[in-house]
């Protein structure tokens, strides 16, 4: 069965407090709906309080990602978190190709391939990004652009692996900018992924496969946006920092 996710990723905000209070009002708010079995929300805080929400969602259906792994296993890599470390916690998700680790971690799609295999390798989903900047968008070179993200990564990877990936379609225009792209923009550009899955695997495969959308979701767009055919759910970001925001995103999905 193919997923519809709700995630969100919370970047470099919130303390301890905030994380906490956001934390219990989502975990509050799914187990009082009856959520759709093919639904799945997660939430990707920054490492220190990754603990923090595996221990308060144990045993709440709201899974717990990571923002970034090491590519490597274990080893002298000071400041670097390993893929099984994460998933020791109980956390099950981690975002990888991020457009702002792409931006000023300088990431190329070598390193996040290796990325994504070391987080596979730990039992982890990857919620892999992907998205074209402004100007390419402007040049209408969007479809390259993301083609090639994806042929220099994880089409690499094998058919088997793609039952723990993800894809969020992530335009660099439209994050943290409140300029969303239009759900007709989403819908063609996730069929374009989904097509291009189809051509480098095959089309069950591709057919099976979640893609979200992220920039600027919020819960007046994410009604209309979830709505397309291809459209699977979203990556949030702003909009995750509230539970009352978050949530009134997953009530997308009801
Ligand atoms: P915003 O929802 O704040 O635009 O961020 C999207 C994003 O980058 C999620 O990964």
């Amino acid at each position: 069965m193919k997923k519809r996710i709700v995630a969100g990723n919370w970047k470099m905000n919130l303390n301890k407090e905030e994380a906490t209070t956001v934390l219990q009002g989502v975990a509050s708010y799914v187990a009082s709906n009856n959520m759709p079995a093919d639904v799945e929300v997660v939430i990707c805080p920054p490492y220190p309080y990754l603990s923090l929400a595996c221990e308060l969602l144990k045993d709440s259906d709201v899974k717990v990602g990571a923002q970034n792994c090491s590519h490597e296993a274990k080893g002298a890599f000071t400041g670097e978190v390993s893929a099984s470390m994460l998933a020791d916690l109980g956390v099950t998700h981690v975002i990888l190709g991020h457009s702002e680790r792409r931006k000023y971690f300088k990431e190329s799609d070598a390193l996040i391939l290796k990325k994504t295999r070391a987080a596979m390798s730990a039992g982890l989903n990857v919620i892999f990004c992907v998205g074209e900047d402004l100007h390419t968008r402007e040049d209408e070179g969007q479809y390259l652009f993301v083609k090639n993200q994806l042929k220099d990564s994880v089409f690499m990877l094998s058919s088997s692996d793609l039952a723990s990936l993800v894809v969020a379609y992530e335009p660099i225009w439209a994050i943290g900018t409140g300029k969303t792209a239009s759900p007709e923009q989403a819908n063609e550009m996730h069929y374009y992924i989904r097509d291009q899955f189809a051509e480098n695997f095959d089309q069950p495969t591709a057919d099976k496969l979640t893609i979200l959308y992220g920039g600027s979701c919020k819960p007046a767009n994410a009604t209309d946006l979830f709505a397309q055919a291809n459209v699977d759910g979203g990556l949030i970001g702003g909009a995750s920092l509230k539970a009352e925001d978050f949530t009134g995103i997953i009530a997308a999905t009801l």
